[in-house]
């Protein structure tokens, strides 16, 4: 029985494609059919276009921006998929349960999910946070994603889908920490890390796959809510592959992890970071510590952090000792391999 929210839901829907006439029901059922969490924008929306040159139906979840959701519906339906916009905030019990029956009373039986919806705040030290930052990044990425995943659990447990998985976006701030700019988003997704590992364990023997995917700096709008101008093009080229990640680039695996490719693939977190997690890369130049990231300091640097200092850390840690000056410091900082 549908709710009043639910009947409101199915307001919200649009551009709806209904089932082209020739496909049968066994058609249907090993047809994907995938909801994504905050797929109005960035790598959900990136995940959503790929999902829909497949032929995937899509629902498309977000919470503010309708026409960015608009868009994506559009742009999926054009690239050969079906696709509706569920306006719903995954922060609330009611609402989280009344998207995944929105969806399924459209589409019909799920066959995976993908749990991106997050957010992240000002970039301050720990000691700088309100109440109201820390509740508001722990609610969404936390709670919110807890929410999704088990109504996931248990609407794929009951799927009669053959290839059913979920697929969680972390984030390589989970192993960095993120010092000093948002360490309660790092930790957000150290417990997605952690559910991945207990939901692919819990449902494994259900026959549905539990991922993840750690995104290292990709260029979406997310970079805007640090406060710090430029900051995925700072901090991404900087990276062993010295540019930032596209949404593209990230939706590619979610995609991979989703399909029957990956059908041995549980428990598993892939790295899509363009190299920011490993130790060290490139060779040492004069002034820096062997293994380390080259690099320079401009001569007019003001931050007071000396050459050898900033040449002996990793090229992802000069965030660590971020003061005022942080983004002129980043300025300066170049690599020279
Ligand atoms: N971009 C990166 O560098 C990066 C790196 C690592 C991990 N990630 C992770 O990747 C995921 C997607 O990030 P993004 O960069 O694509 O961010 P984005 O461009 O800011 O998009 C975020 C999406 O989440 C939705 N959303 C936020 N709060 C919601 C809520 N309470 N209920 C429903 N939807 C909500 C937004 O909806 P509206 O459009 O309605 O606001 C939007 O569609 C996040 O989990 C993020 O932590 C991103």
């Amino acid at each position: 029985m549908l709710t009043s929210s639910h009947k409101d839901a199915r307001h919200s829907l649009c551009y709806i494609n209904y089932l082209p006439i020739h496909l049968t029901p066994q058609m249907v059922l090993t047809m994907a059919n995938i909801l994504v969490t905050g797929g109005g924008r960035g790598i959900g929306r990136a995940t959503a276009l790929l999902a829909g040159a497949r032929g995937w139906s899509v629902g498309i979840n977000y919470t503010r921006d309708a026409s960015a959701a608009d868009r994506t519906v559009e742009d999926v339906q054009k690239a050969g998929g079906r696709a509706a916009k569920l306006k719903f905030d995954i922060t609330r019990e009611a609402d989280v349960v009344d998207m995944f029956s929105a969806h399924e009373s459209y589409f019909g039986t799920l066959s995976g999910v993908v749990i991106n919806a997050g957010i992240t705040a000002k970039s301050q030290p720990l000691a700088e946070f309100t109440t109201e930052r820390l509740r508001n990044v722990i609610d969404t990425n936390v709670f919110g994603s807890y929410l999704c995943a088990r109504e996931a659990s248990r609407r794929l447990a009951k799927s009669g889908k053959k290839n059913r998985s979920i697929v969680f976006v972390s984030s390589v701030a989970s192993k960095l920490g993120s010092p000093n700019e948002y360490v309660d988003y790092a930790g957000s997704k150290g417990a997605i890390d952690s559910l991945t590992i207990g939901l692919a364990k819990e449902l494994g023997p259900k026959g549905i796959r539990v991922n993840n995917v750690r995104p290292g700096i990709i260029k979406t709008d997310i970079h805007d809510l640090s406060g710090v101008p430029g900051r995925a093009d700072k901090l991404g080229n900087m990276s062993p592959l010295g540019r930032p990640g596209e949404a593209s680039e990230v939706g590619e695996a979610i995609i991979w992890l989703l399909s029957p490719q990956a059908s041995y693939v549980t428990g598993a977190a892939i790295d899509v970071a363009g190299g920011s997690l490993t130790k060290s890369h490139g060779k040492a130049s004069k002034g820096s510590s062997g293994g380390h990231t080259p690099m320079v300091v401009r001569e007019d640097c003001t931050t007071g952090i000396t050459p050898p200092i900033l040449a002996a850390v990793d090229f992802h840690t000069p965030i660590s000792f971020r003061s005022q000056s942080w983004v002129s410091c980043i300025d300066c900082v170049r690599r020279t391999d």
